[in-house]
């Protein structure tokens, strides 16, 4: 069984405060997915931690504004990904409404994939993009 994730500050920080305060509430959303999934699945919580995340898309927006202020390279693709983890998580939302827990390991394996894929290895590949300007 995979053991909970936790927040390494050097290996996961975007560079961005807000992100990086977002990104750990979703390692804590994927860990209370795996703790609901160990026990009897209350679907009330389940869906309010998928609307939560739905709500993240919002600063894949800020994200992209700051690498497009750096005419980052791969932006298109960038944002493609974010357009994709939106409608698949609002098609796993729908699936889930309407067919409850047996769409639960896929929601947590799209999570896990999300995590390990596109924001450790390419958010934080963007660090010096992201990271705030000092005054
Ligand atoms: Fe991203």
């Amino acid at each position: 069984m995979r053991t909970d994730f936790t927040w390494n500050q050097d290996e996961h920080s975007t560079g961005h405060p807000l992100l990086d305060c977002k990104n750990k509430r979703m390692i804590e959303l994927i860990n209370q997915l795996h703790i609901l999934g160990r026990e009897d699945i209350d679907n009330d919580v389940v869906l309010t931690i998928l609307g939560e995340l739905v709500e993240f898309a919002d600063d894949h927006l800020l994200e992209e504004t700051l690498l497009s202020a750096h005419n980052t390279s791969g932006l298109d693709h960038h944002k493609h990904s974010h357009t994709l983890y939106l409608e698949e998580l609002c098609h796993i939302c729908d699936i889930y409404e309407k067919e409850g827990t047996s769409v639960f390991e896929r929601i947590i394996v799209f999570l896990e994939n999300w995590w390990m894929n596109h924001i450790l290895k390419e958010d934080v590949t963007h660090k010096q993009f992201l990271r705030p300007a000092l005054a």
